[in-house]
């Protein structure tokens, strides 16, 4: 069964929550924590080693039981079943949304038209666990017998982002293979990446759910010619792999039937990170490791599906989200994890929360009257400190921000560690408080929220439980706002227009379009 229509605004909770805006809107944090010293006790959530305080937000006990009638009113716990049973939630689509399937434990029983993806799941994984091991250990070699010592990823979107920010932030489990990764069409990329190579060592993970993609085709096609350079049609086989929903179109290519890795069409390609579109991961991490951020998601999934919503970390973060969205009329939000192995959580969480909830039609295939996805964007802390956060602090702008730290240091340095973490504390501490002061350019409002995500230590379990909580605050989101999130048609119009466009400047042949788009393809062609 599809999700049900309801538009969130007609609901009584909404209107109720409207009317608290109204009467709150004007209250102070600062004043919210002097009134009740237990406040801090009250909002936060513990979810094994991840802590939640959501208390520096503009809420009070009625807030937050409007905000959950609210995710009632709008069959949210409905909505959830439909998503873990594999029920055509992406309905533009005509498809299921089953990520959660990828990491489910093994044994379970979850059905897609009537058969048990389960079983092909754990073939995979199996698939993946073995050619890992080979690779890692150096049993399978290029085609002059030398072991494997470097990777590379060919994707884009989903197919790049969600591994690249996984070797990223688990660098300091990572082994002796190098990973790189090549995602856009622009030829300097690619060149960049493959002047660093040696053909005879390298393995080609090309990553494509669909197999069509413009980008990732184009480089594949040029990284095969380079590797021709050094290597013969048959060596082929021996360094390219690749991870793909289009199995006809990958044997075109020329990669052999046993080194393709099957996904499958109810996995969007921006959560298909657990899939075999993560293979460069388990190929850095090994694949215990992989198995570790599988584990760490599942236990958020199980948490997911099971807690109370007023107990449900997913559901907290998404009403707060929606609280500042639709009352508060916040367009943006940040998300400043303080530590480097997370510098690419954002650009990842951009694929997966904007092409996700950026829509403005409605279930009921109306345009909505209300404002839906939210601007995510963030740098790791202290960098960021340095950077944009004067405009979080004194700009005109409401941005919720989310801070997610770490108790322990990877390498244990503790000096380094207890300065970040007090940066950590200290900015959550100031976008709280403020400060006054007579000079207005020296005056501190205060009173922004946050969000604090305190966990114990950065570990594919961690790591895992942590995105699999975004994808859900994703998915409530896009349930409250009454939108498919599961599609992206909003891409296809520009891939349209590229391929014309690219016809017209290999012809040296320009059509009619804006004058604009015009006179600029006049300026291209002359140079
Ligand atoms: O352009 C958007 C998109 O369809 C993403 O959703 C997807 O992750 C990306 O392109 C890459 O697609 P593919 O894996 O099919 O190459």
């Amino acid at each position: 069964m599809p999700l049900q229509s309801i538009n969130p605004t007609q609901t009584p909770a909404w209107q109720k929550l409207q009317q608290h805006f109204e009467q709150t809107k004007n209250v102070r944090m600062q004043d919210l924590f002097v009134a009740d010293p237990q406040r801090a006790e009250k909002f936060h959530l513990q979810f094994k080693d991840c802590l939640l305080d959501y208390s520096k937000n503009r809420i009070n006990a009625e807030t937050m039981a409007l905000l959950q009638e609210i995710a009632v009113e709008v069959q949210l716990a409905d909505a959830i079943e439909k998503y873990f049973s594999g029920d055509l939630i992406n309905m533009t689509e005509g498809r299921a949304v089953l990520h959660t399937a990828l990491r489910a434990p093994s044994g379970q029983d979850i059905r897609v038209g009537g058969v048990n993806i389960m079983l092909e799941i754990e073939q995979v994984k199996e698939k993946i666990k073995a050619f890992t091991s080979e690779v890692t250990t150096g049993e399978r070699k290029g085609f002059s017998g030398k072991a494997f010592t470097d990777v590379v990823n060919v994707g884009i979107g989903g197919s790049d982002l969600g591994p690249a920010m996984l070797v990223d932030a688990l660098s300091y489990y990572q082994n002796h293979l190098k990973v790189h990764f090549v995602s856009n069409v622009d030829g300097d990329h690619v060149q960049e990446v493959l002047k660093r190579l040696n053909p005879e060592t390298t393995l080609f993970v090309i990553v494509s759910k669909t197999f069509t993609t413009q980008e990732t085709l184009t480089n594949a096609q040029t990284i095969r010619s380079w590797f021709l350079k050094a290597g013969k049609e048959a060596d082929i086989a021996a360094h390219f792999v690749a991870v793909s929903t289009n199995l006809q179109k990958v044997s075109e290519f020329g990669i052999a039937a046993d080194n393709i890795f099957p996904m499958w069409d109810w996995v969007g390609g921006r959560f298909s990170l657990w899939s075999a579109v993560g293979l460069s991961v388990s190929l850095a991490v090994g694949y215990a490791h992989f198995e570790g951020l599988l584990k760490g998601a599942q236990q958020m999934d199980q948490h997911f599906r099971t807690a109370p919503f007023e107990q449900n970390m997913p559901v907290i973060l998404a009403l707060l989200s929606v609280w500042y969205n639709n009352f508060y009329g916040a367009q943006s939000e940040a998300l400043i994890p303080y530590t480097q192995y997370l510098q690419k959580l954002a650009p990842y969480l951009q694929q997966g929360i904007m092409e996700s909830n950026g829509k403005s039609v409605g279930r009921d295939g109306k345009v909505v009257s209300y404002q839906t996805g939210t601007i995510i964007w963030g740098e790791p802390g202290t960098n960021s400190q340095h950077a944009f956060f004067q405009l979080i602090h004194q700009g005109t702008k409401l941005i919720p921000t989310d801070f997610i730290g770490f108790k322990t240091s990877l390498h244990g340095n503790t000096d380094h560690h207890d300065k970040l973490m007090s940066n950590f504390f200290a900015q959550t501490e100031a976008l709280l408080v403020g400060k006054s002061d007579d000079i207005p350019f020296k005056h501190f409002e205060g009173n922004k929220p946050t969000n604090t995500l305190l966990i114990d230590k950065l570990s594919p379990e961690s790591l895992g439980a942590l995105v699999a909580l975004y994808e859900h605050k994703l998915f409530v989101q896009g349930v409250i706002w009454n939108i498919y999130s599961y599609d992206q048609w909003g891409v296809e119009l520009g891939k349209v227009l590229a391929s014309s466009i690219l016809t017209e400047i290999e012809q040296k042949q320009v059509s009619a379009h804006d004058a604009s788009t015009s006179f600029l393809l006049q300026q291209y062609l002359k140079k």
